[in-house]
């Protein structure tokens, strides 16, 4: 019997980890698990819908970390952890993505000699001005275990001299949750509470620091926005920063202007997964939505200028647009006159649906050298 704690901590998260959690309480023979949240999300509509959502248990311990700066959320998810692990005595710490919360837990298990695996590892834009980046990086570079979503990645990891034994390709664990509740998410409302039943549109998110902490770049998209919504109507889940931006850069008027545009509350994972499937069109700087849509083969405009997820590129529905207004809305156009077409589905190996069971099994079966 393995113990482990499964770490969650910021929306993105959710998704990995709700598969991992099921796929325990499945193997309860083999797996006995503590479901930590570090708190980094904490509001409803963040963290409690998704958990609601996608069945994820009550966390056993919340951390109740909060918002702050870097600084702050990191050592607060540092000091907070420790505590937990030393009285736990887990044999594995599993941490997801590259959020403050991954790597700030995957630090306290290196410097407290106990094994962490890290799901989604291997990731790389190459851009150190990314938080994330500086997370994937460092976070990779102190686990035992690191679990990939795709053959990028392990050639990532290789380059950065991390020995072979330590890597295991176990697919893309989101897609586990998207197949598991794409049913579900059809019966949501969402469309219709917003009269777009049967109607073309595309759907939007934005929330990195590069987009809506810069107002040039916030005004260059806003600028593509404002044509883009004259030929389609976009619905827009606001994050709860990209809504204080907005509104601290005195742009919140000209946002509500757009006729077409439609401001809305962060949507739950079932909404969400409905307005992102029936979309003609998704625009996001997310990571994960850029798998999502090419799972879903939904084209996908990438207001970032690189990914993380070249994948997504190469096979899938993702075109990379940067924040240039002229180069996004060519590209929603070029979207646009292509007729929905999903024959040509490509979906990445391993991202199959089955990646929880490949991560428990590789848990079981660590590599020879873990924890060394
Ligand atoms: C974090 C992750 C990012 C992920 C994103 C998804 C890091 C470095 N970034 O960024 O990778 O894509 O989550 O959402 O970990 N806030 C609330 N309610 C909440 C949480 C946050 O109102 O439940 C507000 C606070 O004002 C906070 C701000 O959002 O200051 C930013 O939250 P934070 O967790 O610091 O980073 P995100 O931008 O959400």
């Amino acid at each position: 019997m393995l113990k482990v704690i499964n770490v969650a901590g910021a929306r993105p998260n959710f998704m990995k980890v709700a598969p991992i959690v099921a796929a325990m309480n499945r193997r309860a023979g083999e797996f006995r698990q503590v479901l930590v949240h570090t708190g980094q999300h904490y509001d409803a509509a963040m963290s409690d819908a998704f958990f609601r959502d996608l069945e994820i248990p009550e966390p056993d311990i919340d951390l109740g970390v909060g918002s702050g700066s870097h600084a702050v959320q990191t050592a607060g998810v540092i000091q907070a952890f420790e505590p937990y692990v030393i009285s736990e005595k887990p044999d594995w710490v599993l941490v997801v993505g590259d959020v403050n919360s991954t790597v700030a837990c995957a630090l306290v298990c290196a410097k407290l000699g106990v094994k962490v695996a890290h799901v989604e590892a291997g990731l790389r834009s190459r851009d150190r001005s990314m938080p994330e980046e500086i997370n994937r990086v460092l976070t990779d570079q102190i686990a035992d275990l690191l679990l990939t979503p795709s053959a990028d990645a392990n050639a990532n990891l290789r380059t950065e001299g991390i020995p072979e034994s330590k890597i295991r390709m176990v697919g893309n664990v989101m897609i586990d949750s998207l197949n598991a509740n794409l049913a579900r998410a059809n019966q949501s409302t969402i469309l219709k509470d917003l009269n777009l039943d049967g109607q073309d549109y595309a759907t939007l998110t934005l929330h990195r620091p590069s987009n809506v902490d810069e107002q040039e770049a916030l005004a260059r998209i806003l600028k593509a926005l404002e044509q883009i919504a004259r030929r389609i109507p976009i619905i827009f889940p606001a994050h709860p920063r990209t809504r204080k931006m907005i509104a601290e850069m005195g742009l919140a008027q000209r946002f509500e202007k757009v006729s077409g545009l439609t401001m809305i509350d962060p949507a739950g994972y079932l909404d969400f997964l409905k307005l992102m499937s029936s979309a003609r069109l998704v625009l996001t700087d997310s990571g994960g939505i850029q798998e999502e849509t090419t799972v879903l083969g939904i084209p996908c405009i990438t207001l970032r200028e690189n990914t993380e997820r070249p994948i997504t590129v190469e096979m899938g529905t993702n075109t990379i647009a940067g924040t240039d207004t002229e180069k996004i809305i060519s590209a929603a156009e070029r979207a646009l006159a292509q007729p929905p077409d999903k024959s040509n589905l490509r979906i990445p190996p391993l991202w199959d649906g089955k990646s929880a069971d490949r991560i428990l099994d590789a848990l079981s079966e660590p590599p020879a050298v873990a924890g060394g």
